[in-house]
């Protein structure tokens, strides 16, 4: 009989050390220790022993169906804490997660292009505040009190004297009053004009040129610009110079590039001229050599500014300037 109560004891034990899941454990429970279980069975033939046997052969029984028990409790927290132990488990075979990155705006992207384009020829950086004084964004640049660029309908007044600068050019006097020649800048950043269209934004960017040097010349306008047109719109892009009017050059003249949408035929964007504008420039006048102190006899130089979403629109063939400041991702995500 001793022996038949060792030998359940180890078979439960042993079964319970394999069994896998706890589906296995109550299935074990149920067949050890159940109504019709093997110790319930064993109990009921204790009757059959002799009566001096059936004390310790039933105390016996008794102990090993409490050891069991406490087995299967042991064994389900067991394989319950291995489980918890799983989930917790970091698979360091699974592939990254990326994270996300994000890009430049194309706005940032041009201006980035047009500023390394004239930093490889030579052009520093400059800036100039965007809340500026009437006297840099008009009067310096020659830019007469009743010029229409003067009036409130372009013009954001802060106050009688500060305006937000209609343009990138104020930059010029403010960098040439701080240096003598030669002087070669480009100043990028934004503009403001109260102005709200389909093309045209409130805010806008420009970038401004100016050089000053001994003996500089229209050719060598000419030749900057062209080299620039080529670098940004490829190097077959037609140009012309056309003659124009800026209160602060002398002569002055726009850059047309052949119209990137038709190659020239002719079409809606172009107004069927077959040409595009795409900036302003000239020789520098010499009154606004003058107001910053420059011996207009020995020194002489030429300026230009752009806008940025223009090269951009024309760059990219985009046909609304609100795309640049909706902020669609699927938008932006093309550039
Ligand atoms: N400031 C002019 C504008 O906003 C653009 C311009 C034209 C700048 C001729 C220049 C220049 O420096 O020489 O329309």
């Amino acid at each position: 009989m001793q022996q038949t109560i060792e030998q359940i004891r180890a078979e439960a034990l042993q079964r319970l050390q394999d069994a896998a899941d706890r589906e296995a454990v109550q299935a074990l429970s149920v067949h050890f220790l159940g109504r019709k279980g093997v110790l319930t069975q064993f109990l009921r033939q204790i009757s059959t022993l002799p009566p001096k046997d059936r004390p310790a052969a039933g105390q016996a029984a008794n102990r090993l169906k409490a050891e069991l028990e406490e087995a299967v409790a042991q064994r389900l927290a067991a394989l319950e804490a291995r489980q918890r132990a799983d989930a917790d488990r970091i698979d360091v075979t699974l592939p990254g997660r990326p994270a996300p990155v994000g890009h430049l705006h194309p706005l940032t992207q041009v201006k980035v292009e047009i500023c390394e384009i004239f930093e490889r020829m030579g052009f520093d950086i400059a800036e100039g505040p965007e809340v500026e004084t009437d006297y840099y964004n008009f009067e310096a640049l020659n830019i007469p009190k009743d010029h229409p660029a003067r009036d409130m309908q372009d013009t954001f007044y802060v106050s009688d004297n500060i305006v937000l600068r209609t343009q990138t050019s104020p930059t010029q006097p403010r960098v040439m009053e701080k240096q003598p020649p030669p002087v070669r800048i480009i100043a990028p950043g934004k503009v403001y004009r109260c102005d709200s269209d389909l093309t045209h934004t409130p805010m806008f960017h420009q970038v401004e040129g100016l050089l000053v040097d001994t003996q500089v010349s229209f050719g060598d306008l000419k030749g900057v610009l062209t080299e620039f047109v080529h670098q940004i719109f490829g190097p077959r892009t037609p140009l012309r110079f056309r003659p124009s009017f800026f209160p602060f050059t002398e002569p002055s003249a726009e850059v047309d590039i052949g119209c990137t949408i038709c190659g020239g035929a002719g079409c809606r964007v172009c107004s069927h001229t077959g040409w595009l504008e795409i900036l302003g420039s000239g020789m520098v006048h010499p009154a606004v050599f003058e107001k910053v102190g420059y011996d207009t006899d020995r020194y002489s130089g030429f300026a230009f500014g752009m806008g940025i979403e223009r090269i951009a629109m024309l760059k990219y063939g985009i046909d609304d300037l609100r795309r640049f400041f909706e902020n669609d991702l699927r938008f932006l995500r093309q550039f």
